[in-house]
């Protein structure tokens, strides 16, 4: 039986309706529209799907949706701007540390 939710992500309180065992990449892929945050593997190897959670690096593919009520989640898309680059993002450029760049959000 899906349940409101309300998750705080990127700063902004999103209100969702989920079931129980609906896993956190899902809600914020399908009903929150932040398709930065990618499935690779959807086994807990990969780290694509990694976002924040209360400022700790999470893979967001082995969190259930209703766990995450009351803490801060970021997303790729919280954090920097095309004029303003994260340090992390701005490293990737420097760097070239990039691959196919699929994973890179995570
Ligand atoms: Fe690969 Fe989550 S999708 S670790």
């Amino acid at each position: 039986m899906k349940r409101p939710i309300t998750l705080t992500v990127n700063g902004a309180v999103r209100p969702a309706v989920v079931e129980p065992r609906t896993l956190l990449v899902h809600v914020l892929r399908d009903d929150l529209n932040l398709t930065g945050t990618h499935i690779g593997c959807d086994t807990s190897q990969c780290g694509a799907c990694t976002v924040l959670i209360d400022g700790l690096a999470v893979k967001s593919c082995t969190q259930l949706a209703i766990q995450c009520e009351g803490q801060a989640i970021t997303t790729i898309e919280g954090i920097g701007t095309i004029e303003e680059l994260h340090p992390l993002q701005a490293a990737f450029w420097e760097k070239h540390g990039l691959q196919c760049g699929f994973c890179t959000p995570g």
